[in-house]
């Protein structure tokens, strides 16, 4: 895949571009050292993107794939014309299939897709997906900025926080979901100071929340995984807040591996624990943790550390990239429409307006 450099300034919310008719990823593997873009062609070339991490964190991953299949159609348009419906199929496969763990993927695919059942055949069809693909993404960033402001409303008083992964603009639309809560909190002056878990083995807050932080001034420290119940144990955090990229019906939510074990310790010491996700992130087909399937990747990712090996030649790993906390370690998911206390299937079926 081509990759290119912006000749202007790069923000967190540049991580999802469409410009001059592409799309451009970029590419977070590479952050915070270099800032280019890969230019997605095609949707093999955006599913592979997802697959490689080019792009991560599950909203962001729901509006790359909505913009993959306006690719897919123009595609699909230039090649078979009027018969450019039947060609999707293959395309839309390859989108569904590059990451399992995110819902908002599947979620912004059956989007498009009904779209795509009402337009004509007889049409391009590529000016109205991108104005579907663009709504979506543009709906991401409002509902981030919703979620953010009744987070806050939920942290009382100044705290310190700890945050797992990155689930800020980088993973989203824009402006972020635990990020969202975490600038809107920071901008009431209700944050002390964020201690983000590095995250092996892609290291996402060491390399992204903290490159995000960094850049709004808000102040961060990082923590090696295992420090969080540590840090937890000497005082003065009041909430944990993470993303998620599937919540169950029930309120069991599978977020980056590592973030159960931070659910236990905060539990273990009194402290919060909150979940901001969008509602396209709860699968209300889905009825608790155990039916979610969980990404597994290469034991190479754990065995190295950024490209360079670091474990005993002969051994293997496990390689698990989410877990699933369970609803009762959670004290609240937080989504654009408002916030789920103590979270359970009533709860959260009259949040999604299915009771
Ligand atoms: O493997 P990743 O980097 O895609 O995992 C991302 C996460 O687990 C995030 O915490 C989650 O998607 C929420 S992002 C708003």
């Amino acid at each position: 895949m081509q990759t290119i450099e912006l000749d202007r300034p790069v923000t967190a919310d540049d991580a999802i571009l469409w410009e001059n008719d592409a799309l451009l990823l970029l590419d977070q593997r590479l952050l915070p050292r270099r800032e280019r873009f890969v230019l997605c062609e095609d949707a093999a070339d955006t599913a592979e993107a997802i697959r490689a991490m080019v792009v991560r964190g599950a909203p962001a991953i729901g509006v790359t794939a909505a913009y993959g299949v306006v690719l897919a159609a123009r595609d699909a348009w230039k090649r078979r014309g009027s018969e450019w419906k039947r060609a999707l199929a293959e395309p839309l496969a390859l989108l569904a299939g590059a990451r399992p763990t995110a819902v908002n993927l599947g979620w912004a695919l059956k989007r498009m897709e009904a779209l795509v059942s009402l337009l004509p055949e007889s049409a391009d069809p590529e000016p109205a997906l991108l104005e579907e693909a663009r709504l979506i993404h543009a709906k991401d960033v409002a509902a981030n900025r919703a979620m953010g402001e009744h987070g806050a409303s939920l942290i009382g008083s100044r705290t310190a926080l700890i945050t797992h992964c990155n689930a800020g603009a980088l993973a989203t639309g824009g402006y972020g979901t635990a990020l969202g809560v975490i600038r809107s909190a920071h901008a009431r002056g209700l944050v002390e100071h964020v201690y983000a878990d590095e995250t092996r083995p892609w290291l996402q807050g060491a390399r992204l929340t903290a490159w995000e932080l960094v850049r709004d001034d808000i102040p961060v420290s990082l923590l090696v995984d295992g420090a969080a119940a540590a840090r937890m144990a000497a005082g003065g955090i009041g909430w944990v807040v993470v993303g998620s990229d599937r919540i169950a019906a029930n309120g069991d939510v599978a977020n980056k591996i590592g973030t159960y074990a931070l659910a236990l310790a905060a539990r273990a010491h009194g402290v919060k624990f909150m979940v901001a996700a969008p509602t396209s992130t709860i699968d209300m087909n889905c009825p608790d943790g155990a039916s979610i399937p969980i990404e597994t990747r290469a034991a190479e990712e754990v065995l190295h550390c950024i490209d360079v090996p670091v474990a005993a030649e002969g051994a293997g790993a496990w390689n698990p990239v989410f877990d699933v906390t369970p609803a009762e370690l959670v004290d609240a998911i937080v989504t654009e429409r408002g916030v789920v206390e103590s979270p359970d299937t009533r709860k959260l079926a009259e949040h999604m307006g299915k009771t």
